[in-house]
């Protein structure tokens, strides 16, 4: 059956933009779970712009789905990584200057240190997922990694300006999936999927994972925010004297 990983990492984005304590990721944790997330998926940037140390421990001690926690191969979350013991761990590339993860790994070029960093990760326990683009040869480089899952990142088809370009797209990802479930790994997509496009990448023979964040997210501000007017109302006219 395909699970659904549901990212948290902007709910940590705006309690950083007061560096508050809300609204907390660990509370949108146990909401998504009780919403039916099959899995819970966070990124520990090595800036920490948005989710930090103390989170990963207490989401680690809470969750009871999966955790799926995002990673670059770096040596310090590396051993974050081996203490915590997620369920699972998610190689992806991190630049600083980016705004979110732009591109699959390079796994092709890194395959000796990537493998190194799988093996680590394995041997601590943890299931081990890279983040790659639909390309041949990163998928058939990762492949040799010894990983256990591959994600292909879905960022290009979710911009893809028209029916054309998204089928293309489309293929590449279906293409690409095939490569991964005949080598007997785990087949995972996510990035930029949105209630709108969601579901021929859903549809693809043998899925096992999606991992969406931004959309799924959005849609709670907008699907809470009445409600969290109104109670804010109620407790303004509760004591307003006139
Ligand atoms: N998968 C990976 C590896 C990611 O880095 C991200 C974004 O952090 C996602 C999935 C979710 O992407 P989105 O927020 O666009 O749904």
């Amino acid at each position: 059956m395909i699970e659904l990983g549901v990212n948290i990492d902007h709910i940590a984005t705006v309690r950083q933009a007061r560096r508050t304590v809300e609204p907390d990721p660990v509370w949108a944790a146990v909401m998504a779970e009780v919403g039916g997330a099959d899995g819970i998926t966070v990124h520990l940037r090595e800036d920490r712009r948005h989710i930090n140390d103390r989170d990963v421990t207490i989401l680690r001690e809470t969750v009871r789905c999966k955790l799926n926690l995002e990673m670059a191969c770096v040596e310090e979350v590396v051993n974050i990584a081996c203490n915590l013991i997620p369920n699972q761990a998610t190689l992806v590339p991190e630049r600083r200057e980016e705004i979110t993860t732009e591109g699959g790994l390079d796994v092709a070029g890194q395959k000796k240190g990537v493998q190194e960093i799988v093996r680590r990760l394995q041997d601590c326990g943890i299931v081990v997922s890279l983040f790659l683009d639909p390309d041949l040869k990163q998928i058939e480089a990762g492949l040799q990694t010894g990983c256990n899952a591959i994600e292909i990142h879905t960022g290009r088809y979710a911009l893809a300006k028209n029916e054309l370009d998204q089928n293309t797209e489309l293929n590449r990802i279906i293409n690409a999936g095939k490569m991964i479930v005949d080598a007997g790994l785990r087949l995972h997509a996510g990035h930029g999927l949105t209630y709108h496009n969601v579901l021929p990448i859903a549809g693809i023979s043998k899925m096992q994972e999606l991992n969406i964040g931004h959309s799924i997210i959005s849609r709670a501000f907008m699907s809470g925010l009445r409600e969290a007017v109104a109670e804010m109302k109620r407790l303004i006219l509760s004591v307003a004297k006139n």
